[in-house]
């Protein structure tokens, strides 16, 4: 568990300085737009109380995957929707689009206090994959100080989650959203209280280290999506065209046996709702039964029923993964009603935390339709940040905060 005191640094945030700021801008586009600044409006506390403090903010971060320079993933698109969000409307916003020593170190130097420079995409110079320290330097010199606020990206050891901070001693510190991050996830592992986690998903592949941390820490699992279709399998079920990763039914046997080990409860879905090939008609299947021409994409009724059961009776909730292909109308039930489970269980008093690019989107969709909702106690802002973070939380970016 991280300790408290790392967590306690509001009070020494720098002042009159030139801070580097590495945030998470890593927001979903559309024609040439940001299409949800969720994660921009994460990083105002940080930003703010940084102006409040008479600094000058140089911000930096990734946006996509390039591997190099491409006009439909430059930071201007973030630029120009920063200059239209009303925190930023009143505040002096400069863009820089090289990583151009000279020209940075000029931008750098302009810069007043009190106002921000955002930079371009640092994954633009292949450096920052790289975790070149000589990139990481560049974009440090001449610098004071320095501040991640991007928890999505702290199990990466790109240059400027590991490399920067190495440059700065003593003058860095987490951002305000990476503290919160970091304290909601603690709960987790200090709450004594029954413990449930929720997983769902395509792949069991991508989660089988997680399930496996998870056995020790809980009393209970839930599985949903497709990856519940390896279990079945290797239960000997018969899961017709539905996905499963025939190579990870040894691991599957071992999760099950562990979990035994531990007394961990693992419960599967009893139905689901199945398709035919080129047709659109569904049927509900026993699980262990599924015709071999139907394919199943969401977990059926009895399934949802005894989820429920177990979440409402669980005080402490983490949730990862979709129980279907929730962006088909059709297969959205299963998610929605756990979503709506969890989010009763959290109005009853129980500790909730969810997290997940999928699960996300699953929330943000059902939220627009419905207003009998109450949320979750935490929504992490990190998809496998929070899943590396529940395995082991010493990612390497809050590692690289720490003068140990
Ligand atoms: C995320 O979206 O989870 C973070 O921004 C990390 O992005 P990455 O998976 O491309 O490193």
């Amino acid at each position: 568990m991280i300790s408290s005191s790392f967590l306690d640094k509001k009070k020494s945030f720098p002042e009159n300085s030139k801070v580097l700021v590495r945030v998470d801008f890593n927001v979903p586009l559309k024609n040439n737009a940001v299409a949800d600044d969720s994660r921009i409006s994460l990083c105002i506390p940080t930003i703010k109380l940084l102006l409040e403090n008479n600094n000058a903010v140089i911000l930096i971060s990734h946006l996509g995957r390039p591997k190099k320079f491409e006009k439909n993933l430059s930071m201007k698109i973030v630029y120009r929707h920063l200059k239209e969000k009303t925190f930023f409307q009143n505040k002096t916003i400069h863009f820089c689009d090289s990583f151009d020593e000279e020209v940075l170190e000029r931008e750098k130097k302009k810069i007043k206090l009190g106002e921000i420079l955002l930079l371009e995409n640092l994954r633009f110079d292949s450096g920052e994959q790289l975790s070149s320290l000589l990139f990481a330097k560049k974009l440090a010199k001449n610098l004071d100080f320095f501040i991640n606020d991007a928890f999505a990206v702290c199990h990466r050891k790109d240059a400027s989650i590991i490399k920067i901070p190495s440059l700065f001693k003593k003058n860095k510190l987490p951002g305000l959203l990476l503290q919160k991050e970091i304290f909601e996830l603690n709960k987790v592992f200090s709450s004594k209280q029954k413990k449930l986690a929720v997983i769902g998903g395509a792949k069991i592949s991508t989660k089988v280290s997680l399930i496996n941390k998870l056995l020790y820490i809980c009393d209970d699992i839930i599985i949903g999506g497709a990856m519940a279709f390896s279990f079945i399998k290797y239960l000997n079920g018969s899961v017709g065209l539905s996905l499963y990763e025939s190579e990870q039914i040894e691991k599957v046997a071992s999760i099950l046996q562990d979990a035994k080990k531990n007394k961990c409860t693992i419960h599967l879905p009893l139905d689901v709702i199945t398709i035919k090939k080129d047709n659109t008609l569904t049927y509900e299947r026993k699980i262990t039964n599924i015709p071999d021409d139907e394919m199943g994409l969401d977990i059926g009724p009895q399934s949802c029923n005894l989820f429920e059961s177990i979440i409402l009776k669980s005080k402490t909730i983490i949730w990862n993964g979709p129980m279907g292909m929730f962006e088909k109308k059709e297969f959205k039930v299963g998610t929605e009603k756990i979503l709506l489970a969890i989010s009763s269980a959290t109005k009853s008093g129980s500790y909730s935390l969810v997290g997940g690019g999928d699960t996300l989107s699953a929330i943000s969709n059902f939220q627009k339709n419905n207003s009998n909702f109450h949320g979750f106690n935490f929504i992490s802002s990190g998809g496998g940040a929070m899943l590396a973070f529940l395995q082991n939380p010493d990612l390497p970016g809050i590692k690289a905060l720490k003068n140990e």
